[in-house]
């Protein structure tokens, strides 16, 4: 078996070419802009582009993050779904704030968002995505 340290540094990450990012030509609000890049991730056929870390910060402030499904952007507002009762769930009750971050291998890059998590409450959950995990 090979060696997976050498295999490791081996690898090679953020192999282009890459579409220029024309920053003259930005849209009003973040949440646009993230909207525009999604739909390129989802032309370019990035697995999962929905997929993103979640991190939170603990009682001890210690930072946590984990892997969550984007639900919906709604201007600058970012939905996702999970327990209120679940660790980050109870993160979020001792301190909201929190940082998404996607990856697109396919188009090299990275989106980077940091914000105030919001409770929308166990109904909401229910109605909009089907659940109320
Ligand atoms: C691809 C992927 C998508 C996931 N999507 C969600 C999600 O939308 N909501 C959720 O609560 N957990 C989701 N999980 C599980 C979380 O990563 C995590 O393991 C779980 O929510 C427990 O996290 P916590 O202990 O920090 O509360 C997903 C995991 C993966 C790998």
């Amino acid at each position: 078996m090979k060696n997976p340290n050498e295999r490791l540094r081996g690898l090679k990450s953020l192999t282009g070419p890459f579409q220029a990012f024309d920053t003259s030509r930005l849209p009003e609000n973040p949440g646009e802009l993230f909207l525009q890049w999604l739909n390129l991730a989802i032309e370019n056929e990035v697995k999962e582009p929905h997929a993103m870390t979640l991190s939170t910060v603990d009682a001890d402030g210690y930072p946590d993050a984990r892997v969550l499904i984007l639900k919906d952007v709604v201007g600058d507002a970012f939905y996702f779904a999970t327990g209120s009762e679940s660790r980050k769930g109870q993160q979020l009750k001792g301190n909201p704030h929190v940082a998404l971050t996607f990856y697109w291998p396919q188009l090299g890059r990275q989106v980077r968002i940091r914000g105030t998590a919001i409770d929308m409450g166990k109904e909401m959950g229910r109605q909009i995505f089907g659940s109320d995990r």
